[in-house]
């Protein structure tokens, strides 16, 4: 593939400026995925699968599909492409929840992303990979196993998905440590699981855009979590290893009250651009890849709880967007209805966390304005 046509499939339909170029002036730009469009990027969200009327964050609810046709031009499966979900044993995959995910995306003009061709966390993988008998030769029943599964996904989509999110969250954050999982025990590490991993996408995959997507974020505490995602990126470049993109999950938080988010978020700024400096300075693009804002350190209150989130929320996506690298933005969902939060990470108090850009009766929030007004005043994208 010639470099300009990697950089127009990488672009996949997003206005694809050369370095340097101006972007053209956008119309007043109401909807996130047009405010994104006047820079010259793509704004998109999760979704899942649904039968017709549930009441789920699935193409397949009105009031959800909704949303997605007018704000985003991306959408990536929240579950239904994960291990756990299409391969239910060694020799057996299952697509009937994806497959009318892909097929509804296509046929509504959508890009798609790819997540995850492996979750490098066992927690994550299905029981029957974490009790696996990888028998006699266990460095090449591993590598069969990853490459069936990558080969079998990518062969299946082909060009439908442009950008893969090859290996999702493979460092410990406690310790900047690459994890261990039955893969890495049979295969003599985790760097060999990865870099065959990475390494079998492209063979098979060479069209699309290869991430390695993680949650090392921007709050104290994630020093080691950053340090480790950092000396993974350098060693995939030593190593040769064909990583285009690093995917910045971007679930940021207030976890303590915050009266002054925006003066929380100037004293975070200066490392976490260290950061994205040292990953863009080893020639990887970056993509936000899951933004929401978890808002438990905030009072119940609506009116300060959603001037908190969207002042931090302004501030992290303001400087994300000031790296010409940066070019896709996609939230974990649109409507705090169907948020992963809901469950996952409950506030204490109960009551429903309001960092998507609609409530859970889809009425738009401050936070959406804050997201408009960040991808309206991002800065030029610069493909590389
Ligand atoms: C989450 C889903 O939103 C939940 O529904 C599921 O129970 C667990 O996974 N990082 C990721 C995503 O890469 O795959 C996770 O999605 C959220 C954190």
């Amino acid at each position: 593939m010639t470099m300009i046509d990697r950089r127009q499939a990488l672009a996949g339909g997003a206005a694809l400026l050369a370095a340097g170029a101006t972007p053209a002036l956008a119309a007043p730009a109401d909807t996130l995925n047009a405010a994104a469009a006047s820079r010259g990027r793509r704004f998109g969200s999760a979704f899942a699968f649904g039968t017709a009327g549930a009441d789920r964050g699935s193409f397949a609810n009105p009031a959800y599909a909704a949303l997605l046709r007018r704000d985003c031009s991306l959408l990536v499966p929240e579950n239904e492409m994960k291990w756990q979900a299409i391969r239910p044993a060694p020799d057996r995959f299952d697509f009937s929840r994806f497959d009318p995910m892909v097929d509804w995306a296509v046929a509504n003009g959508f890009a798609l992303r790819g997540h995850t061709l492996l979750w490098a966390y066992s927690r994550w993988f299905p029981a029957w990979l974490n009790n696996y008998d990888y028998g006699a030769r266990p460095a090449s029943e591993g590598a069969r196993v990853l490459s069936s599964h990558i080969d079998t996904v990518t062969r299946r989509y082909g060009r439908k998905i442009t950008s893969y999110d090859v290996v999702n969250e493979a460092v410990d954050p406690d310790t900047g440590n690459l994890r261990v999982t039955s893969l890495s025990t049979a295969m003599g590490g985790t760097e060999a699981v990865l870099d065959h991993a990475f390494r079998t996408a492209r063979a098979a995959a060479p069209h699309a855009e290869l991430v390695y997507n993680d949650y090392m974020s921007w709050e104290d505490g994630n020093e080691k979590h950053r340090a480790g995602v950092l000396k993974l990126l350098e060693g995939f470049r030593r190593r040769g290893v064909p990583v285009d993109t690093l995917g910045v999950q971007s679930h940021i938080g207030l976890f303590a009250p915050s009266p002054d988010a925006g003066a929380l978020a100037r004293r975070l700024e200066p490392e976490w651009r260290r950061f994205l400096d040292a990953v863009v300075a080893m020639g990887y693009r970056l993509i936000v890849t899951e933004f929401d804002v978890r808002d438990k350190g905030l009072p119940a209150a609506i009116a300060p709880r959603d001037k908190g989130v969207a002042d931090f929320a302004r501030a992290y996506l303001d400087i994300m967007l000031s790296y010409p690298q940066l070019h896709d933005v996609l939230a974990w969902g649109m409507s705090d209805r169907y948020s992963w939060l809901r469950t996952f990470e409950p506030r204490t108090d109960a009551v429903i966390n309001r960092g998507c850009p609609y409530d859970d009766r889809f009425a738009p929030k401050p936070l959406y304005g804050a997201m408009v007004g960040a991808l309206a005043n991002a800065r030029e994208l610069r493909i590389i």
